[in-house]
């Protein structure tokens, strides 16, 4: 069985599927205007304006229609460049004040939707909330939300989170990570906070979460310039950085992921 090397940069901790951000680590400065690959969500031609990173895009669309949401779930906010973030914290300061947009509105450099790998939905109505769509446990909110890990994606601020995430409880507010991460975070009822800090328990060649469907996941720490992992060739590999002091590999076998 043949093997190969993986070469993980050190600035590569700061892109990926998998990358934590917020207060305590916020987006690099090279990323402030970092422009991820992005597309329309285009479940509705009505919000072309609203955009994720392509794959967030791909698997957003497949979710929405598996729980026959056309029509019936809003694509409200995507991707935002770090002055729109900023736009959105300063005029909801204005609007609503210090506590509620604390609490609602992450500091401009420290939120998801500049990745472009966070979505907020809203129930379809009139009226959209752009701050806090509406969006339930129940009908079609419930369908989809009940199907989002299997998509990929996680409610990123729940109720019981908030200590450890800083911001409200948003059920509309959904971060994609991937499958595999998706459902072990629901699994062991992780936030993403959580979750990173659990897979250090699980450090390349000593030990891996095992995500089914002969998927694993582990840490790697990054080493001052270059982390090196050498791999069997029957195993494919995925990698995140963690935006803190390593990555995030993803091990499958082929097609498996
Ligand atoms: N509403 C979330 C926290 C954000 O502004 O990124
Ligand atoms: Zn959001």
């Amino acid at each position: 069985m043949g093997k190969r090397e993986i070469r993980l940069k050190r600035e590569q901790i700061y892109e990926g599927y998998q990358i934590l951000v917020n207060t305590t680590y916020p987006l690099k400065e090279k990323n402030e205007e970092n422009n991820p690959q992005i597309s329309p969500v285009a479940v509705d031609k009505r919000w072309p304006e609203v955009t994720v990173e392509w794959k967030t895009a791909r698997m957003l669309q497949a979710a929405l229609e598996a729980a026959g949401a056309a029509g019936q779930i809003v694509p409200v906010s995507g991707y935002r460049s770090l002055a729109e973030q900023r736009q959105i914290y300063a005029d909801s300061l204005a609007e609503n004040g210090e506590e509620f947009t604390r609490k609602y509105v992450a500091l401009p450099n420290t939120s998801e939707h500049q990745t472009g790998l966070a979505i907020d939905l809203g129930e379809m109505a009139e009226k959209i909330d752009f701050v806090r769509p509406y969006f339930p446990d129940t009908g079609v909110c419930g369908r989809f939300k009940a199907l989002a890990a299997d998509y990929g994606f996680i409610q990123r601020y729940e109720e019981s989170k908030e200590v450890i995430t800083g911001i409200a409880c948003e059920p509309w507010h959904f971060r994609y990570v991937g499958r595999p991460h998706a459902r072990l975070m629901k699994r062991y009822g992780w936030c993403l906070e959580e979750y990173v800090e659990h897979l250090k328990d699980y450090p390349w060649g000593k030990g891996y979460l095992d995500a089914g469907g002969d998927i694993r996941v582990c840490y790697v720490p990054a080493e001052d310039s270059e982390s090196v992992i050498v791999l069997e060739d029957e195993w494919e590999a995925e990698v995140s950085g963690n935006n803190g002091d390593g990555f995030i590999l993803t091990m499958y076998r082929e097609g498996r992921l």
